[in-house]
C-alpha cells in the first residue's frame, strides 16, 4: 500500500482527537493538522487539499458553499474532500454541498471503526480507479440498493426487472444491450433472484464468509452466473447461513470489486438490519425504499431512513409505492406520507399480480414475459429515468473537469 497523506481543518476538539486516532490506527496513512475553519485558513486550504490525499473539514455553523466551490474548482476533480458535521444538517444543505464538490459528509460523533473505513475508502489510490476520476475513460458503476419496507412487497420483483432494464435494450428486436448490469441478492435467507430467474444457485457468498474472502475479481467471476439476458447474477446460497456472518469490510470490497466490471450493480437487501448493511448504504448512488402508503410501511421505511441516516448523512434514498398506481390527484393520506418520509413520492409500480405471478411461475423477467404490461412498463420507465440522470452525470462531470 502506498503512503497516504490527509490534512485536516478543524476548530473542534474532539473531532481532531476522533480523526487523529483513526489516522494513526491506519497503516501508512500520515495527518496534518490546522486549527481553525475553512474560511479563516482561507488561502491555506487549497494549498493543503493539493498537497495531500484527502481534505477533512467541520462544517461550520454558516457552510459557506462558495469557499468550497472554489476549493473544488482550483484543485480539480482528482481531489477529495470530506465534511464532517457535528450538527443535523438538512438535506437541502447536504445536497448543495455534494453538488458543489463534497465527496462525502458524514455526522460527528461516529464511530471509530466507522471513520477509519471512511477515511480508507476516500484514500483509494486514484490511479488504481480510472473510472470516475477520468471522465474521458470510463466511469465506475453506480450502486443501486433496493430496501423493502415490509415482506412480500415486491422488491425482488424490482431488482430483477430493473437490472434487466438497466442492460439499455435497443435495436429493432430490442436484442442489443449497452450496458453490463449485475445483480447480488444480499437477502442471505431468503433470497428469492436464483429461483426468480430460474438459475442455479451460487455458493459464492456463503464461501466468503467461511473461508473469511475479500473478494477479488477473479474470485467473483467464478461466483457470478449468467443469465440468457446477459445479467450476471451473484444469488443468496442455497445452505443457510447467518446473516452476520459477512462484515462491512467483505460488503464494501465486493461492491466496489463488481463496480469496476459492470456499469450497474443492482443490489437486493433483506428485511434486517445488520452491521453490514452500512456499507451498502455507504457505497450506493440510489436506494430504492420499496413499501405502501400503509401507515405500518410508511413508519417502518421512516426508522430505516433514520439508521441509515446515523450511516451517512443525506442517504440517497428514493421512494418507491408498490401495488399502487400514480395517482393523478394525491390523496391526503399520500401528502402525510410524503411529509413523514420527508421526499417526494418518486415511482409508483402498479398493482399486476397476474403478471408479476406469471413471471415469477415462469422463472422469466417481466421484459421476457409481459414486456408491455403495465408493471413492465412503469419499471421501464424507472430505468430509463435513471439512466438519462447517470449520462447527464456523465456530462457534468466531463464539463466540469474541461
Ligand atoms: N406490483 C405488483 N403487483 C402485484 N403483485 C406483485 C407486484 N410485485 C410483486 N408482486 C408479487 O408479490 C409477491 C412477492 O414479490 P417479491 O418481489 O418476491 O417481494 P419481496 O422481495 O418484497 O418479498 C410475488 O408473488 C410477486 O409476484
Ligand atoms: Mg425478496
Amino acid at each position: 500500500m502506498t503512503h497516504k497523506s490527509l490534512a485536516l481543518i478543524s476548530d473542534n476538539e474532539s473531532i481532531i482527537s476522533s480523526v487523529t486516532k483513526a489516522v494513526d490506527r491506519l497503516e501508512d496513512h500520515s495527518l496534518e493538522t490546522l486549527t481553525g475553519t475553512l474560511s479563516s485558513v482561507n488561502g491555506h486550504a487549497s494549498q493543503l487539499l493539493n498537497n495531500n490525499d484527502l481534505l477533512v473539514f467541520t462544517l461550520s455553523e454558516d457552510v459557506d458553499m462558495e469557499i468550497v466551490s472554489d476549493l473544488r474548482r482550483s484543485a480539480g476533480p482528482s481531489a477529495t474532500i470530506l465534511a464532517l458535521s457535528d450538527r443535523d444538517i438538512s438535506l437541502s444543505d447536504a445536497r448543495a454541498l455534494n453538488k458543489v464538490g463534497v465527496d462525502e459528509i458524514l455526522p460527528f460523533p461516529i464511530g471509530s471503526e466507522e471513520l477509519r473505513e471512511q477515511i480508507q475508502k476516500l484514500t483509494v489510490d486514484k490511479s488504481l480507479l480510472p473510472a470516475i476520476y477520468n471522465p474521458q475513460k470510463q466511469r465506475l458503476g453506480q450502486v443501486i440498493s433496493v430496501c423493502p419496507a415490509r415482506g412480500g412487497i415486491g422488491a425482488s420483483t424490482l431488482t430483477i426487472n430493473l437490472a434487466d432494464q438497466l442492460q439499455g435494450y435497443s435495436g429493432i428486436f430490442r436484442k442489443k444491450t449497452q450496458n453490463k448490469v449485475a445483480i447480488v441478492d444480499l437477502d442471505l435467507q431468503f433470497g428469492t433472484v436464483a429461483t426468480a430467474l430460474d438459475l442455479e444457485p451460487s455458493s459464492g457468498l456463503l464461501r466468503m464468509a467461511q473461508q473469511g474472502v475479500n473478494p477479488d475479481r477473479t474470485f467473483l467471476q467464478q461466483s457470478l452466473v449468467q443469465h440468457a439476458s446477459g445479467l450476471e447474477v451473484l444469488s443468496a446460497p442455497e445452505d443457510f447461513m447467518p446473516l452476520d456472518a459477512l462484515t462491512r469490510e467483505q460488503v464494501t470490497t465486493l461492491i466496489e470489486t463488481l463496480r469496476h466490471d459492470f456499469d450497474y450493480v443492482v443490489i437486493d437487501l433483506p428485511r434486517i438490519l445488520v452491521d453490514w448493511i452500512g456499507a451498502v448504504v455507504t457505497a450506493s448512488d440510489r436506494m430504492f425504499m420499496i413499501g405502501d402508503s400503509s401507515v405500518s410501511s410508511v413508519r417502518q421505511s421512516c426508522r430505516l431512513i433514520d439508521f441509515f441516516t446515523k450511516e451517512r448523512l443525506a442517504p440517497p434514498v428514493e421512494i418507491v409505492f408498490s401495488r399502487e398506481a400514480k395517482p393523478t390527484f394525491r390523496s391526503s393520506h399520500h401528502v402525510e406520507a410524503q411529509k413523514a418520509l420527508g421526499r417526494e413520492l418518486r415511482h409508483w409500480l402498479p398493482c399486476d399480480a397476474r403478471h408479476a405471478k406469471q413471471a415469477l411461475d415462469r422463472g422469466q423477467l417481466l421484459s421476457q414475459s409481459a414486456n408491455n404490461c403495465a408493471l413492465s412498463k412503469s419499471i421501464r420507465m424507472m430505468g430509463r429515468k435513471i439512466m438519462s440522470e447517470t449520462s447527464g452525470e456523465a456530462k457534468d462531470l466531463k464539463n466540469n473537469a474541461a
